[in-house]
């Protein structure tokens, strides 16, 4: 669509406006301190039935709810554990998204048919504020269509939702940029099922226990498949040391390339190139603006540049491995 009058700057009147359509079951995309979300009242099967269809997501795919404090866990979630606390604490508000037993009450819609729920506070004035307004938990996956890239503008979540959303909250770009750090704490064993800017030591640190299976594998989540966080230009991931060799190749097949570059240095007849930040915080803040940045110039292939594998590049290198698949040459 291209009318933008569902984008609103996210001042005090706007907020009220959109405590009031979450009430009445419409949509609201706000912005969070990881990407933009889709709001819904998580506690109306009927508003949360619209995050799907606006997205285009089965409903098989559990939504998290985001919260306002951290007491409200009690309002969602039953035999929490008493590191739930420790950690909200120590990272609430913030990019930590915690799945725990779901109350009974809880409708299914919202979890997917799991009887687990997501909660998370994020970190982010406007959503607070909103979160205040509303009084309630409100659901939202991030604001793309399904498998397509997080947004992290409002004119993202315009791009890929249009009208399908009643009013589009704009709080500016996000900070961090990749979604939340996902822990499952619902089990005996306490598992990271995505990584996020909050690391595997950091968690640990904080739990004083070591996770298991502390990957990203993430076989048990269902909105962990593989391909997913994607432009539609097919996009492949290549090491710095084999990256001009591709290009080469490249060329001599006749693909047009754009390049998120790392550390090549574009030579300048490479018009289509983005250079990214050297440290992980920024690169990860400007990664999904990126990829959608080349995803627009249409033209045959997107060629990342592998980053470095430490562990402040850990979700970023996992979203890059959803977005991408390895280069065969
Ligand atoms: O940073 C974020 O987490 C953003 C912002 C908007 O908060 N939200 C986000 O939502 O990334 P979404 O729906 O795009 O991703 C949520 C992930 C999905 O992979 C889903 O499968 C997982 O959380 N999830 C939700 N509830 C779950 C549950 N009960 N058990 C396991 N995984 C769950
Ligand atoms: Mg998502």
């Amino acid at each position: 669509m291209s009318s933008n009058d569902h984008i609103v700057m996210a001042n005090e009147s706007a907020i009220v406006e959109a405590a009031l359509l979450l009430k009445q079951g419409r949509l609201v995309a706000l912005p969070t301190e990881t990407v933009y979300g889709l709001g819904a009242d998580a506690s109306n099967p009927e508003a949360v039935k619209r995050i799907f269809t606006a997205k285009g997501r089965p409903e098989n795919h559990p939504l998290i709810v985001h919260i306002g404090s951290i007491e409200q866990i009690n309002d969602w979630a039953v035999n929490i554990p008493d590191v739930v606390w420790r950690l909200a604490n120590f990272f609430w508000p913030g990019p930590l998204t915690l799945i725990l037993n779901k109350r009974p009450e809880v409708p299914l819609s919202v979890t997917g048919g799991q009887d687990t729920i997501a909660l998370r506070m994020p970190d982010n004035p406007v959503t607070l504020s909103l979160l205040k307004a509303f009084g309630g938990g409100i659901a939202a996956p991030s604001a793309n269509r399904f498998k397509h890239i997080s947004p992290t503008t409002a004119n993202h979540v315009l791009e890929e939702l249009g009208s399908e959303v009643d009013l589009i909250l704009d709080g500016g770009s996000c900070l961090l940029g990749v979604e939340s750090t996902i822990l499952d704490l619902s089990g005996e064993h306490f598992r990271l099922l995505r990584p996020g800017h909050i690391s595997v030591s950091e968690l640990e640190t904080v739990l004083k226990t070591k996770l298991s299976n502390a990957n990203a594998s993430g076989v048990r989540t269902p909105g962990m498949m593989a391909v997913h966080y994607s432009p539609l230009t097919p996009a492949y991931l290549c090491a710095n040391e084999r990256f001009s060799g591709t290009l080469d190749k490249l060329a001599q097949v006749n693909k047009t390339v754009a390049i998120l570059a790392y550390k090549y240095q574009p030579i300048s007849k490479q018009a289509h190139f983005i250079s990214m930040p050297e440290r992980s915080a920024e690169y990860a803040q400007s990664l999904y603006a990126a990829l959608r940045e080349l995803d627009r110039l249409k033209l045959d292939i997107i060629l990342v540049e592998q980053p470095p594998e430490t562990e402040s590049w850990q979700a970023i290198n996992d979203r890059l491995g959803k977005a991408t698949v390895p280069i065969e040459f």
